[in-house]
């Protein structure tokens, strides 16, 4: 008989759906209306018969989904999301079901949104888009607007793994910045790119850039000019960014997070960008997700956007087709590169995306 496999959500393309169904797979798309669904929405997918599981960020993967899967006969899921901090990966190996993400396909993409941030919080576009709408301009002005030149300034990364070293570059390359990061791994690439662009510009007669790796997350905090985040959520990054840390940062410095709310004590932001206007920050993720905390969407030095950082075509079809191909290497036993029986490879934040 067909392996049956299960899709919380309708994915963007067709190709995933195509690889599922050419190797005797039944696929099954959830049609519920409501945008996050429940654990028991989700036991109700799985039946009582269920090979493997597409799912999504927004649902709560732990004991209970994973015996369900098991009970079920299933033996596969895959998150389609690079993250997996609502995968309990522990109760998942213990039921025997696989588990894989979808790591390299967003990496660009989400460097973009990160980027797209930087520059929207540094020129202060939403205000100023807002303000045009507004009806409220009425001619040229020297002071209407003024923001941040990023050019020799200092770009900050906290994470340089795949995404927070795309992102270094495009700020590097794009705006000549200077680089400041921190990570437990050196990005040896990073830093040979830095070096070698800093080279020619100097041959051209320019102001070289330069790169620092940082002993402590203070000092980037302190030093940059620019800072985004890209560490993976856990017990270790959980509001990363606090009240204290917020207050060793320059009166001016734009804030960027892209990777997961939690990392930020969202609060003590709030009350952090009320008391220092001219600081600024743009975040794609929220520590309550759908929710902002109380006073964050009155700011106007904060940009926000609805976890979009993936959202380009390319990528969500991409990621969707890696989903599908987790699940069905598992369930066809075949030895693929995103070894869908652990995530283990994708905790290496430096290891180089897929060829
Ligand atoms: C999105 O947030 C992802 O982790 O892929
Ligand atoms: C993982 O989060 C990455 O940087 O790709």
């Amino acid at each position: 008989g067909k392996h049956r496999v299960v899709s919380t959500k309708s994915m963007p393309g067709t190709r995933w759906i195509r690889l599922l169904t050419d190797q005797d797979c039944r696929v099954e798309i959830c049609t519920e209306k409501k945008t996050i669904l429940s654990v028991d929405d989700i036991l109700a997918l799985i039946g009582d018969r269920c090979d493997g599981v597409i799912g999504q960020l927004t649902e709560d993967w732990g004991e209970v989904l994973f015996s369900a899967l098991r009970r079920a006969g299933g033996t596969a899921f895959s998150n389609m999301a690079v993250g997996y901090n609502n995968v309990d990966v522990t109760a998942a190996n213990k039921y025997g079901v696989a588990v894989g993400n979808t790591p390299g396909v967003l990496t660009e993409t989400t460097a973009e949104l990160a980027a797209s941030l930087s520059l929207a919080a540094a020129r202060r576009i939403v205000e100023a888009d807002q303000f045009m709408r507004a009806g409220l301009y009425d001619g040229w002005l020297p002071h209407l607007f003024v923001g941040n030149l990023l050019k020799g300034q200092t770009v900050g990364v906290i994470g340089a793994g795949r995404i927070g070293s795309a992102y270094a570059r495009m700020m590097i390359e794009g705006f000549k910045m200077n680089l400041i990061y921190y990570d437990l791994y050196q990005a040896t690439r990073l830093e040979k790119f830095v070096t070698a662009y800093g080279q020619f510009l100097k041959a051209n007669g320019e102001q070289p850039v330069t790169w620092k790796r940082a002993a402590t997350m203070e000092d980037v905090l302190r030093e940059a000019d620019v800072i985004s985040l890209h560490p993976v959520l856990d017990k270790t990054t959980y509001h990363l960014i606090n009240t204290q840390r917020l207050s060793i940062m320059k009166k001016e410095a734009i804030l960027i997070n892209a990777s997961r709310g939690p990392v930020i004590d969202e609060a003590a932001l709030v009350e952090h960008l009320k008391a220092n206007p001219m600081f600024r920050v743009g975040l794609d993720v929220f520590e309550d997700e759908p929710f902002m905390k109380p006073g964050l969407a009155e700011q106007k030095n904060a940009v926000v956007v609805p976890h979009i950082a993936s959202a380009s075509k390319w990528t969500r079809e991409g990621m969707a087709t890696l989903a599908a191909l987790n699940v069905l290497g598992k369930i066809k036993g075949y030895p693929i590169w995103s070894n869908p029986n652990s995530v283990e490879p994708f905790l290496d934040e430096n290891s180089p995306p897929p060829a």
